[in-house]
């Protein structure tokens, strides 16, 4: 039987220590490395890589091919959440279970962390070493990937919606789309990068997709659901700051019960697209279920 808390140990594990070596060549006691490596390291779920990981374990591709996209990912999730705390946008003290970057550091340095990350995933992301199997275009097309999906057409654009929607009720399409970009996009891209770089072939590769939009946006419906009813203890963050700013939630527009209902038909729907594969998409299946019961 396949034992989710075990998998997700192990690959923490796993991503931790190569993050780890990614910030380890620079000097630790210069203050952005340390703000840099402050929220990076603060424990953080790591669903993100571990999602592209699982997507290429899936369609048979190596774990030591993927990780640097793996990494790149954790690393621009960690500067969009820098940023996304500072007091010009939501304003939030607590962040992973510790004091946010702004206020663990400063404003200006934590401006500068979120920079520095966003830049540095793109920097693993061209260092990679090729050999024959590990192909310059292949990582190319993962920043495409990455870029795309963290960019104005995706992350940023969703963010931005999220903060001139503040204090306006969104329609559930308005709604469906700001979700997915802000945060959809980027869990996509880990499903496409997954994909790419394991092998996948055309159909496999869509497949992923399809679950990536559903868990992607399901994730989102959590998220907003944990914000009204989670415990701030064991999320390590606030909770009940979307009604304070009046944000545009699922919560919000549909009310909790609709939402957890659509967070279910979400990840039915991801998981019937993987019907294809064989059990070795089974720590996809497990994820996408555990993504819309977490209490963190
Ligand atoms: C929180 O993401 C922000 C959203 C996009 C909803 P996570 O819930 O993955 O946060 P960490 O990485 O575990 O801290
Ligand atoms: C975060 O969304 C989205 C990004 C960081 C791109 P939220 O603002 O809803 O997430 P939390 O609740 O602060 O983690
Ligand atoms: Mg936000
Ligand atoms: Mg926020």
């Amino acid at each position: 039987m396949f034992d989710l808390k075990s998998y997700f140990k192990d690959k923490n594990r796993q991503i931790n220590v190569a993050l780890e070596k990614i910030l380890q060549d620079s000097h630790p006691s210069e203050p952005i490395i340390e703000a840099m490596k402050y929220s990076l390291m603060a424990g953080g779920k790591r669903i993100r890589p571990v999602l592209c990981l699982a997507a290429a374990e899936a369609v048979g591709g190596k774990q030591q091919d993927v990780m640097p996209a793996a990494c790149a990912l954790e690393i621009v999730h960690t500067y969009s959440l820098i940023h996304d705390d500072l007091p010009a946008m939501d304003n939030d003290d607590l962040r992973r279970g510790k004091p946010t970057c702004h206020i663990a550091f400063d404003e200006a340095t934590a401006i500068l962390a979120g920079d520095a990350l966003l830049t540095l995933a793109f920097q693993v992301l061209s260092s990679v070493q090729l050999t024959e199997e590990n192909q310059a275009v292949d990582w190319i097309n993962v920043i495409r990937i990455i870029s795309t999906a963290a960019g104005y057409q995706g992350m940023i654009q969703g963010q931005m919606l999220d903060m001139v929607s503040e204090g306006r009720t969104l329609t559930v399409d308005e709604l469906k789309s700001m979700h997915g970009l802000k945060t959809g996009a980027l869990i996509e891209a880990a499903l496409l990068c997954g994909a790419l770089l394991g092998g996948a072939t055309t159909t496999q590769t869509e497949v992923l997709k399809t679950y990536g939009q559903n868990i992607g946006l399901a994730f989102q419906v959590a998220d907003d659901i944990l914000n009204v009813e989670g415990n701030p203890e064991i999320m390590g963050k606030a909770t009940g700051t979307d009604e304070l700013r009046k944000k545009s939630t699922y919560p919000a527009i549909l009310g909790l019960e609709a939402s957890r209902h659509l967070a279910k038909n979400l990840v039915d729907t991801a998981l019937q697209a993987l019907e294809i594969f064989d059990k070795r998409a089974d720590p996809l299946r497990v994820v996408a279920v555990y993504i819309i019961e977490r209490k963190r």
